[in-house]
């Protein structure tokens, strides 16, 4: 397996260009199978999910053309299965859209349990509670998920927990659905407002996405369009925490800054000097950092998939910073990576006591999943001598040439490619 050789310590500086959505495009190509003609899809980032779930679509029948780098057709005339291979589905999590998608157009599907990041346990009790609702059986068996609806009929569905995929995915099979679905007590990311402006273009009649109430009208058929996947948060986050943690000067351009509010706001209570524009955040360093206590909610709260990357620069920090994770709860597996690289973190249930002014140095690291794995790599850059992370397939499953990126601000990061 490939890992990465990072010296350190290194202050970042220069320009990086986010790229776009993950968890919005990892949405529209599945959703794509639903039009009865052509979708364009620009603005996709260069990621291995990505790259799986284009598998995946050619895999159940659709032609896909590459226009330029970021631009892809799909044509979904000729998509004939409704069975995805478990090969590629327990690669990523987020093939659960299949669910959604293909119940729509054929009626029916079958997906093995969804992959994806080990972050404790993720069950989808609230995606099947939704699908039942709409009038379809479903069906578990042997690591397989069976659903089917002659016809899904319009009605009113109460999420127990606030999810991002339960919430997409029953948008995605309410679209065609006969009258009308209300959804309550959804997610709000902006990734769902980004996939229900795509479904909009596709003709379906979608109100509310952005709000806890979504409000979908079923339509008789959705048909081809062109969208422009949005800029990806957490990606931007990254390399603004990476800029803040290592003391760097990087401008991040190509951001939608109210999707970061929550960020920007612990960014300055740590006393991180920032500057937004329009559409950039030019991080101008943080020399002394102030400990910080954070906790994470679904949106507009503090991304979980950010967590992780708040770490490195509080160790940094004088004092004692506390991380609480309210999300999912097995998402502190980086504490221990972190601790072999000198950092005093002690975990309390779902909080994380960082405890500040310790100096990192390299080490051997594990990545255990895509946001941790990122959060190492920041803690390369700040430690003291060589640090090699290995387990880079998640960091490689959602961010785009990341050791490209971030040589470009001086990062001087290595992929050492083993046989
Ligand atoms: C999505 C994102 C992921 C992000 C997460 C939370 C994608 C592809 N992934 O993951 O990057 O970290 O949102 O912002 O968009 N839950 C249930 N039952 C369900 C569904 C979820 O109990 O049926 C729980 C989960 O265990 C978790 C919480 O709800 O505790 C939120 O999960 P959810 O929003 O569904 O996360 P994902 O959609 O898997």
């Amino acid at each position: 397996m490939d890992h990465f050789v990072i010296n350190g310590t290194v202050t970042l500086e220069g320009e990086v260009v986010t790229s776009g959505a993950k968890n919005s495009s990892v949405a529209i190509l599945p959703a794509a199978l639903m039009a009865d003609t052509p979708v364009t899809v620009e603005n996709l980032p260069h990621i291995d999910d990505i790259f799986t779930l284009i598998e995946l679509i050619q895999y159940l029948g659709a032609e896909v053309k590459t226009n330029g780098s970021r631009s892809i057709t799909i044509y979904p005339e000729k998509v004939h299965s409704w069975k995805a291979p478990y090969e590629l589905v327990s690669k990523l999590r987020a093939s659960y859209y299949f669910l959604g998608s293909l119940l729509t157009r054929f009626k029916r599907a079958v997906i093995p349990l969804p992959g994806g990041c080990p972050l404790g346990p993720r069950p989808i009790d609230q995606h099947i509670k939704g699908f039942q609702a709409l009038g379809a059986r479903v069906d578990i068996q042997h690591g397989f998920i069976q659903i089917e609806a002659e016809q899904l009929t319009g009605t009113q569905i109460y999420l127990d927990v606030v999810s991002v995929g339960a919430t997409v995915n029953l948008m995605l099979a309410a679209v065609t659905a006969r009258g009308k679905t209300v959804l309550e007590n959804v997610a709000k990311e902006p990734e769902i407002v980004d996939i229900a402006n795509f479904l909009n273009a596709m003709g379906a009649d979608i109100v509310g996405a952005g709000t806890d109430e979504i409000k979908i009208c079923g339509v008789k058929k959705l048909q081809g369009t062109a969208h422009m996947v949005i800029p990806d948060r957490i990606e931007a986050g990254t390399f603004i925490m990476a800029a803040a943690s290592t003391n760097g000067n990087v401008l991040v351009k190509e951001v939608i800054p109210k999707h970061l509010e929550s960020v920007t706001a612990k960014l300055k209570e740590l006393g991180v000097d920032l500057e937004v524009g329009e559409d950039w955040i030019h991080v101008k360093g943080c020399s002394c950092p102030q400990p910080i206590n954070i906790k994470t909610f679904p949106y507009p709260g503090l991304p979980t998939d950010l967590q992780a990357l708040f770490m490195p620069i509080m160790t940094r920090a004088r004092g004692t910073s506390v991380i609480t994770e309210n999300v999912f709860e097995g998402r502190f597996k980086h504490v221990d990576e972190l601790k072999r690289m000198g950092a005093n973190i002690r975990v309390d249930g779902r909080s994380a006591i960082v405890e500040g002014g310790c100096g990192l140095t390299g080490a051997p690291v594990k990545a255990t999943d895509l946001r941790a794995g990122a959060a190492l790599i920041i803690a390369g850059l700040l430690a003291e001598g060589e640090t090699a992370v290995s387990g880079i397939e998640h960091i490689d499953r959602g961010y785009e040439k990341i050791e490209e990126k971030f040589n470009r601000i001086g990062a001087g990061i290595k992929r050492v490619r083993q046989e």
